[in-house]
């Protein structure tokens, strides 16, 4: 698959570098090239990476994406994957409807929203496997296929959560839990199993 990733971050370089060992073709636009470089030797500007990708992990914080957006070209018929969570006052996660902003500034775009529930570390981690069982990763959005593809090439299982209209309750979700996490709860522990 060919996959662009905009951003040289955490995110970027644990999703990316995942992508990229699994033998995807990454490439990389970052306002720091020698970040970018870190991540994949194919480095390019918003709109180069755009052009040459079909798939583009959109790894920048939330408020800078729209922006970045605007200087990418033409993203007709590409699948942007939107991992972002918005950071309201104080640094907490809020709710600012990202996903359904991202498909506005780029209509003829197939937005996704996927891999925003889980901390960096996780995406770390080859693979995410807890209790014997993989990571799931929910993915919001009309078009799956590919994004299911990049679940399973972390070690994950996808599961597919609905459309996109749907991305906004999986981000108040994370920004919920996000919440109990940092006050020293184990969040998990609210969900019976599926059975119960
Ligand atoms: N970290 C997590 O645990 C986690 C988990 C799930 C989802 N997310 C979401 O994933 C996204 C990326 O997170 P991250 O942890 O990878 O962040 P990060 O490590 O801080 O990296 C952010 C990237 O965005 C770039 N950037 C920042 N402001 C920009 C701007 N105005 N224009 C263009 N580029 C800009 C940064 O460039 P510079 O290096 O030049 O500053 C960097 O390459 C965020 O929306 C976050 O909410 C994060």
């Amino acid at each position: 698959m060919r996959i662009g990733i905009f951003g040289a971050g955490g995110m970027a370089e644990a999703l990316g570098g995942q992508w990229a060992e699994a033998g995807h073709d990454v490439m990389v636009a970052a306002r720091d090239r020698a970040k970018a470089a870190r991540i994949s030797p194919r480095v390019g500007t918003w709109a180069e990476t755009a052009g040459a990708s079909d798939v583009i992990l959109l790894a920048l914080p939330a408020a800078s994406v729209l922006e970045v957006l605007a200087s990418a070209g033409n993203l007709d018929g590409k699948v942007l994957i939107d991992c972002t969570n918005a950071v309201g006052p104080g640094a907490a996660l809020t709710v600012s409807d990202q996903a359904a902003r991202i498909a506005a500034a780029a209509p003829g775009a197939h937005v996704v929203k996927a891999f925003n529930l889980c901390h960096v570390d996780v995406w770390r981690m080859t693979p995410p496997v807890f209790g014997g069982r993989p990571l799931a990763v929910p993915i919001c959005g009309d078009v799956v296929g590919e994004v299911s593809e990049l679940v399973r090439d972390l070690g994950c299982t996808p599961l597919n959560a609905g459309g996109l209209d749907r991305a906004a309750l999986m981000e108040a979700t994370m920004a919920f839990m996000v919440g109990l996490w940092f006050d020293g709860h184990d969040a998990q522990a609210c969900f019976p199993p599926l059975p119960a």
